[in-house]
């Protein structure tokens, strides 16, 4: 199994980090276009492996792609941060070449690799690897929902005083401080739903917080997160590489599911081995799927500038 992570930045080394303890696979090459500095997180996580006790050799290379043939997976993190008070719509005009470039340069090859997608506006992103190049959509993941779930989860897990790993809960919708959407009605603590034990105002002040989960660590860090965004994506490809067909909530393309069409939006999705497989209908209320109307309004507003940035 071959894993490529493109992007030696925070958010690529720690997902790099991930995938090599885990050992998710046989080779993992890391790509970034600066000077050396794939080479080098590649040599500083090779000198973990004896330290960590894996066996995966990593590989890394300034923009040479003849060294990711053959990949299985890859991750795509390249592009640039958000910076406190941007959102992440505002990257799109850099991101969007890049993302493009590089899903192709990996396909050419790689033809059959899976994609996930990490670069934000990830929603948009994740489309315009779609579309731009023509593979079976079921090859194409946003992540999304994985990171923003989890960060549910911990505020969640704060407000009930419980353990994260004792909930259930989900973030649908798009992957922007005021497209995603935290699904109350289905979060639950071991089965029970969460409104059992906390008031309805505590609920949806975890769900603002989640929200701008990602805003709220930007303003703290003076960059974007990495650990959990990092740690979504190594998830994602141990789902792949491992065939688990986790149910867990991703950017996909919908095809009249949830009411869309011709867009890519986060929804719970099975992955496994040759990607994603199918999507969970969770039977929303009006409510609920009025949001994810709206949300899906959003993403495309934001999916219609990529046709303006001569890509
Ligand atoms: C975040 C970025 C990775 O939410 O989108 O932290």
């Amino acid at each position: 199994m071959k894993v490529t992570v493109v992007g030696a930045g925070a958010v690529g080394a720690t997902c790099a980090d991930n995938i090599a303890r885990k050992q998710l696979c046989d080779e993992l090459v890391i790509v970034d276009i600066k000077d050396g500095v794939a080479e080098g997180k590649a040599m500083d996580l090779m000198q973990t492996a004896q330290l960590e006790g894996f066996d995966t050799k990593i590989i890394g290379s300034t923009n040479d792609y003849s060294k990711t043939a053959g990949t299985d997976v890859v991750v795509i993190t390249s592009g640039i941060p958000r910076k406190p008070g941007m959102t992440r719509e505002e990257l799109i005009g850099i991101n969007a070449g890049i993302v493009k470039n590089v899903s192709q340069s990996i396909l050419d090859k790689s033809p059959d690799a899976i994609i996930i997608v990490i670069s934000n506006p990830m929603d948009t992103m994740t489309y315009l690897a779609l579309k731009s190049t023509g593979i079976s959509k079921h090859k194409i993941i946003g992540m999304g929902g994985i990171l923003d779930s989890a960060r549910y989860r911990y505020n969640l897990s704060k407000a009930l005083n419980c353990s994260p790993n004792d909930l259930q809960a989900s973030v649908i919708g798009g992957h922007g401080d005021t497209t995603m959407i935290p699904l109350t009605r289905l979060a639950t603590y071991m089965g029970m739903p969460v409104s059992n034990f906390a008031s309805a105002d505590v609920l949806e002040k975890v769900a603002a917080d989640t929200m701008v989960g990602g805003a709220t660590l930007t303003g703290l860090l003076g960059t974007s997160a990495w650990y959990a965004p990092g740690s979504a994506g190594s998830m994602l490809v141990e789902t792949i590489v491992r065939n688990e067909r986790r149910l867990v909530p991703c950017c996909v393309a919908l095809d009249g599911e949830y009411g869309q069409s011709d867009i890519c939006l986060g929804v719970p999705v099975i992955v496994g081995r040759n990607g994603w497989e199918s999507i969970v209908d969770y039977k929303l209320n009006a409510d609920e799927q009025a949001a994810f109307n709206k949300s899906a309004d959003a993403v495309r507003n934001m999916n219609e500038i990529l046709s303006t940035l001569n890509l």
